[in-house]
């Protein structure tokens, strides 16, 4: 068996550990199943992650004379709704959920933002725990606590932060998940690196495009999951620093926004906007060409667009990019907000980005 690693998310009272390796689950499972004392375990999971995934966890608690009770959901971002939140909701009710049990979250980011949200505020906050299963989810959406849905004002807009008990980074459920999603996770590993931890980033850049696969992904799950625990322990609520943890999103999320539906990754609209804070960043003149160079050339090597031009789909327009990283949530008094970089590993944020400045850059960009 690989190694296990244990990164503790220091939060006082609603503290609790991330496990990160290859069958996780198996390695704690003493602890992990001390959390269903009622002796049942409600598993919220979508139908991919059921099909791979469910019967496993169902019989291990069985085993351990806990009854699973699954509600499996459609996947996809569409989840994401009032309307199947309604409905996650009601179905807790109607499994006449506790406040004091456990629910669990098998899935990826959508899985997981949803059924933190239900638990939020299903008998005004029941506990979850996360059993992540897309790469991006383990890196990143399981941890920090922020759950929430989506409105047709835009992604996330509504929510709450409500930590998980623990989350278990179980790398072996990972096997089942398409390469695309893989390597899209794994642009928010490139992006903790590239945000505070520069020794990370010399590490994924010695592995080249091996980093996707085996112990060298676990040690950089575990490495970018410290790295979003030490930030969110800083600044649970994003006040302030966990603004640093958008470095590549507001870009990113402009692309998202005018994108065909489905036609592009999270992670890979989130890689082209890290090459897109970085070549801005040199414009600016605050940021060494050549770490915004070695950024690309990693993204290159690791199958990730290295700018938008090398997205799956091409037709942008610059001023309605715009139009969209105005609408970003971390904007303050009407100004565009932007995560960018003085260095490879030195992110910080900039409120005062010029839109005019911004499309003259984008227009060239696109
Ligand atoms: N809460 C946060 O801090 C945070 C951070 C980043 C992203 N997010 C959110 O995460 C969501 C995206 O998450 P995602 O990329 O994990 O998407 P997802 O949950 O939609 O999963 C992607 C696809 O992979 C399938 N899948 C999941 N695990 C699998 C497995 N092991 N094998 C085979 N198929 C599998 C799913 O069914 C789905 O079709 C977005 O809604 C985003 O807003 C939240």
């Amino acid at each position: 068996m690989t190694q296990i690693h244990t990164v503790h998310v220091p939060l006082g009272d609603q503290a609790y550990d991330v496990l990160v390796g290859e069958r996780a689950i198996d390695a704690h499972w003493p602890a992990i199943k001390a959390l269903f004392a009622r002796g049942r375990a409600i598993i919220v999971t979508d139908g991919h992650v059921a099909t791979y995934h469910l019967a496993a966890l169902e019989s291990r608690l069985r085993d351990s004379a806990i009854a699973p009770e699954a509600i499996i959901l459609p996947p996809g971002e569409t989840s994401k709704s009032f309307a199947t939140l309604e409905r996650l909701v009601d179905t807790l009710l109607d499994h006449n959920v506790e406040r004091s049990e456990t629910i669990i979250a098998l899935g990826g980011g959508v899985i997981g933002d949803l059924t933190g949200f239900a638990a939020a505020i299903t008998k005004r906050g029941t506990d979850f725990i996360q059993i992540p299963t897309t790469l991006l989810a383990q890196v990143d959406s399981s941890v920090g606590g922020k759950t929430g849905i989506n409105t047709r004002h835009g992604k996330n807009f509504v929510g709450a932060f409500h930590q998980p008990r623990l989350v278990i980074a179980d790398t072996a459920l990972l096997d089942t998940l398409p390469e695309r999603e893989r390597r899209s996770g794994y642009a928010e590993i490139v992006k903790a690196a590239l945000i505070g931890d520069a020794p990370l980033f010399d590490r994924l850049e010695a592995a080249g495009a091996d980093i996707l696969g085996g112990e060298k992904l676990d040690d950089a799950i575990a490495a970018a999951v410290a790295f979003k625990a030490q930030i969110v322990a800083e600044d649970e609520k994003e006040a302030g620093r966990r603004a640093l943890l958008n470095l590549g999103h507001t870009f990113g999320h402009a692309f998202e926004a005018d994108a065909p539906k489905d036609a592009i990754r999270h992670g890979e609209a989130v890689a082209a906007g890290l090459a897109l804070a970085f070549d801005y960043s040199v414009r600016l003149g605050v940021c060494p060409p050549e770490d915004a160079e070695r950024v690309k050339a990693h993204l290159r090597e690791t199958g990730l667009p290295d700018g938008p031009k090398s997205l799956a789909f091409t037709g942008w327009n610059a001023s309605s990019l715009i139009a969209r990283m105005k609408d970003d949530k971390k904007n303050k008094d009407g100004q565009i907000t932007l995560i960018l970089a003085r260095g490879i590993g030195k992110a910080y944020i900039a409120r005062d980005a010029d839109p005019n400045d911004l499309a003259a850059f984008l227009t060239d960009e696109v």
